[in-house]
C-alpha cells in the first residue's frame, strides 16, 4: 500500500482520507473514557497513576512528569487527558514533530498556568535541540532563552509555573536517556486481553446505542488486535452490516460473517499484516531478515513496520526479532497454511 500525500495516517497506520477522517476522529472523540474508572484495563497502570493523582492532589502539587510508552491505540492519549481532568488541571496538547522551534517551545512553556499539563505525543519526534530547552524546564521549572545574536547574544533564565508534562511515545527506544530520566512516572501500555477489549466493545456498543450481545463483542474483540482503537472501529463497521442485513443487532454470527467479509482473519490480521509474514517467508526463506528489506519488499515505511506491524506479531508468537533481523515462526506458517521448514534447512528437504 503506497501512501499518497493527500491520505493521513489514523494513528495506527491504516489509511483513511479525508471526509472519513474527520468522521472517525469525532468517532473516537465520542468513545474516548472521561475518569480513570472509565478507563478499561491496565489494572496495574490505573492502580498507581489513581494514587499518583490522589496524593498530588493532597498535597496541592502538581503532578511528577509522566511518560506513556505503548502501540498506537492503546490509549495513551485518553489517559493523559484523563490524567488533567483527574487533576482538574488545564491540558494543553502539542506534539514533538510540531514544535520546530525553540521559540515554539518557548512560548508554549511561557503560556502554561500553575499546574497545567502539558501533553506532547509523539515526543521521540522532538528536535534534540528543542528536547535540551525542556531539561532545565522539567527539573527547575526556569527556561533558559538565549537573546539576540553574535557577540551581543546573552541569556536569560526566566522562571515557569509548575506544570505536568506527559509524553506520549509508540517508541520508547528512541527517547534519550536525558529525556527519559526526567520523567518521574514511566508507564508502558501493554495490548489488550480479550476480556478487556470485550469489555471496551460493549461500553462502545452502548455509548453508540448498538445492540450487541456478549458472544458478538467477544467476536469483535478476538479480532481487534488488543488495541482498543480497533475494537471500536472493528464495532463500527460489522454495526454496518448489522444495520443492513440483521436488523442492527450484532451477535457471534453476524459479528464473524462481517469480520471475514471485511477479511479480518481469526487472530485479527490485516492484509498488510499478511503480506509481511508471507514475504518474509517466502522471498526470504522465514528469516532472518532485515526490517529495511521487508520494508522495501512490501512497500510500506520501515516505521510502520516497527510501529504497528510488528509489536503485534511478535506479541503473538508470529515474528522473532533476532540480531539478525525479523524470523516468522512456525506459529505463523501454521496459521498461514504453509510448510514449515527451519530456516536455513530448505535444501535438505529435497
Ligand atoms: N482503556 C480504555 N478503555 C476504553 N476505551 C479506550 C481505552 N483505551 C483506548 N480506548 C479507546 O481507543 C481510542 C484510541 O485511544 P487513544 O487515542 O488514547 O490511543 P493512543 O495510545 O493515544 O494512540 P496513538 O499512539 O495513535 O496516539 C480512544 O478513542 C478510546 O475510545
Ligand atoms: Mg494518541
Amino acid at each position: 500500500m503506497a501512501r499518497k500525500k493527500n491520505d493521513e495516517d489514523a494513528g495506527d497506520g491504516r489509511l483513511i482520507e479525508g471526509a472519513a477522517l474527520e468522521q472517525e476522529r469525532d468517532f473516537e472523540l465520542s468513545l474516548r473514557p472521561q475518569w480513570l474508572r472509565e478507563y478499561i484495563g491496565q489494572s496495574k497502570v490505573k492502580e498507581n497513576l489513581g494514587i499518583f493523582v490522589k496524593a498530588a492532589r493532597a498535597r496541592g502539587e502538581a503532578l511528577d512528569h509522566l511518560l506513556l510508552n505503548g502501540p498506537p491505540g492503546l490509549g495513551k492519549t485518553s489517559l493523559a487527558s484523563i490524567v488533567a481532568r483527574e487533576m482538574g488541571a488545564q491540558m494543553r496538547m502539542t506534539a514533538g514533530p510540531v514544535i520546530e522551534k525553540a521559540g515554539d517551545l518557548a512560548a508554549i512553556l511561557t503560556n502554561l498556568s500553575e499546574g497545567d499539563v502539558l501533553f506532547i505525543d509523539e515526543i521521540h519526534r522532538l528536535h534534540p535541540a528543542i528536547e535540551e530547552i525542556l531539561y532545565p524546564a522539567m527539573e527547575d521549572f526556569e527556561l533558559d532563552l538565549v537573546i539576540g545574536q553574535g557577540p551581543a547574544a546573552r541569556s536569560v533564565k526566566l522562571d515557569l509555573p509548575r506544570f505536568t508534562l506527559i509524553g506520549a511515545t509508540t517508541r520508547a527506544g528512541l527517547i534519550s536517556a536525558p529525556l527519559r530520566g526526567r520523567f518521574g512516572i514511566n508507564f508502558h501500555l501493554d495490548f489488550y486481553p480479550v476480556d478487556d477489549l470485550q469489555a471496551i466493545v460493549v461500553r462502545s456498543a452502548a455509548i453508540l446505542g448498538v445492540e450487541v450481545d456478549d458472544p458478538g463483542a467477544r467476536a469483535i474483540a478476538e479480532r481487534a488486535r488488543g488495541t482498543p482503537r480497533i475494537a471500536n472501529r472493528l464495532l463500527r463497521r460489522v454495526r454496518d452490516f448489522a444495520e443492513v442485513e440483521h436488523e442492527g443487532r450484532i451477535s457471534a454470527a453476524v459479528a464473524n460473517d462481517a469480520l471475514n467479509r471485511m477479511e479480518v482473519d481469526r487472530y485479527g490480521l490485516d492484509e498488510v499484516d499478511r503480506r509481511m509474514l508471507i514475504t518474509i517467508i517466502e522471498k526470504f526463506g522465514g528469516g532472518p531478515v532485515g526490517v529495511a528489506t521487508i520494508s522495501a519488499a512490501i512497500q510500506e515505511e520501515k516505521e510502520a513496520i516497527e510501529e504497528i506491524y510488528e509489536p503485534y506479531l511478535i506479541q503473538i508468537g508470529f515474528l522473532n526479532r533476532t540480531p539478525r533481523g525479523r524470523m516468522a515462526t512456525p506459529a505463523a506458517y501454521l496459521h498461514l497454511g504453509l510448510d514449515y521448514r527451519a530456516p536455513g534447512n530448505q535444501r535438505d528437504l529435497f
